[in-house]
């Protein structure tokens, strides 16, 4: 089985975490986010996968580290953005013979894909959208289905709920199986949308949805990268991080001074350093060679690589960039920070986007 997987998207509002790395290099769990899901592509046994990328082509290579054994992965690189139809159609085009997953890969579930692809040939379907269930359907893709699956409606993010029944609403979940003749018209060179220009005109001519089970979310915001990194800890959803409900997860090559507290779901990677008196966690990743000083409190919050987080210092709900230091006695809550970014010693920051 072949994935092609959308990597194209700047990451906007993860800014600026994003600014010099894309989406799927973003750590969960200290573990760069493609890797977790090439993980769930070997286990729905895809042997290939291609990541469609525009934006930081380079650092996407070198970020996602190595693919499970057996697995081949290219990188795509559009010269423009094309949308996410143009974009799966050029990606697919002359490598796909058969029906193939494609993705949006800013989403981090546990569905099983396995089961989407069989859904898909058994009902000989030519295109299935795996779904899942959530109250704002106003972000999202609706999927209005019938009870044998066959859909009745795509409306891509309606301005409100009516006319789309009851709640929970059923949304696109960003991964499906196609045929190849499905995006064959796609025409070249100029930006397509699966979701407004290609799903709507399949209606009634082989779409069909599978309500797909467990974990759901899309990491595109700071506030779900911050929860997203707490529920792989959390074990909320499965990875090969091995999370669990309260879980600390200390690397053996990580330092933690015996005065320090760590209160699960908390991680700590591979040289990083947490000084006496600190306290990390609930909700915590401390990036590899990162550190945390003295007495510092570090909770719901993630330090990348080599961040480093002053004497008594408070980190509350913010994402800390690769190798940004935070000053003694500052406090941070709701911040982003990106690459090599600096907080002075004393300096309480509430909800800033801060540069390096
Ligand atoms: N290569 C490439 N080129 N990738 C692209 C392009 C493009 O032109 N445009 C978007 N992408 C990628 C993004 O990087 C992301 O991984 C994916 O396509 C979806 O784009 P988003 O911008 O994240 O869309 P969304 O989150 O607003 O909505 C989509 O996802 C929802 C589920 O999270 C839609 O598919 C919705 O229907 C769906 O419910
Ligand atoms: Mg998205």
């Amino acid at each position: 089985m072949i994935a092609v997987v959308l990597v194209g998207g700047e990451g906007t509002r993860l800014r600026p975490l994003t600014l010099d790395e894309p989406k799927p290099v973003l750590p969960i769990g200290g573990v760069p986010f493609a890797a977790l899901m090439l993980d769930r592509l070997a286990a729905a046994d895809v042997s290939r996968v291609i990541l469609s990328c525009g934006y930081l082509p380079e650092r996407l290579r070198a970020g996602i580290g190595d693919p499970p054994a057996g697995m081949e992965v290219e990188v795509v690189v559009e010269d423009e953005p094309l949308g996410t139809a143009g974009a799966i159609a050029y990606a697919a085009r002359g490598r796909v013979d058969g029906p193939y997953l494609a993705l949006n890969g800013d989403v981090l579930g546990d569905a099983d894909l396995g089961a989407l692809v069989r859904a898909h040939t058994e009902r000989g379907a030519r295109a299935t959208i795996l779904l899942t269930p959530v109250d704002d359907p106003t972000r999202y893709g609706v999927v209005v289905h019938g009870p044998d699956g066959a859909v009745e409606r795509f409306v891509e993010k309606p301005p409100t709920a009516d006319g789309l029944g009851p709640a929970p609403w059923w949304v696109n979940a960003g991964a499906y199986v196609l045929d190849p003749d499905v995006l064959a018209d796609v025409p070249e060179g100029r930006m397509t949308s699966i979701e407004r220009e290609v799903f709507p005109g399949l209606v009634g001519d082989g779409l069909f949805a599978h309500r797909g089970g467990g974990y759901w979310r899309d990491i595109g915001t700071l506030e779900s990268f911050l929860a997203a990194n707490a529920d792989a800890v959390g074990g909320a959803v499965a990875t090969r991080l091995g999370g669990a409900d309260g879980a600390v997860l200390v690397d053996p090559a990580a330092r933690v001074d015996p005065a320090a507290r760590l209160t699960g779901p908390v991680r700590v990677c591979a040289g990083a350093e947490i000084a006496a008196g600190a306290a990390v966690g609930p909700d915590a990743v401390v990036g590899a060679g990162a550190r945390v000083g003295e007495a510092a409190e570090v909770a719901r919050a993630v330090l990348l690589d080599g961040a480093r987080v002053g004497a008594r210092t408070c980190v509350e709900a913010s994402a800390i960039g690769r190798d940004a230091v935070v000053g003694d006695d500052a406090s941070l809550v709701g911040c982003a920070l990106g690459t090599g970014a600096a907080v002075a010693a004393g300096e309480r920051l509430e909800g800033e986007r801060r540069p390096g």
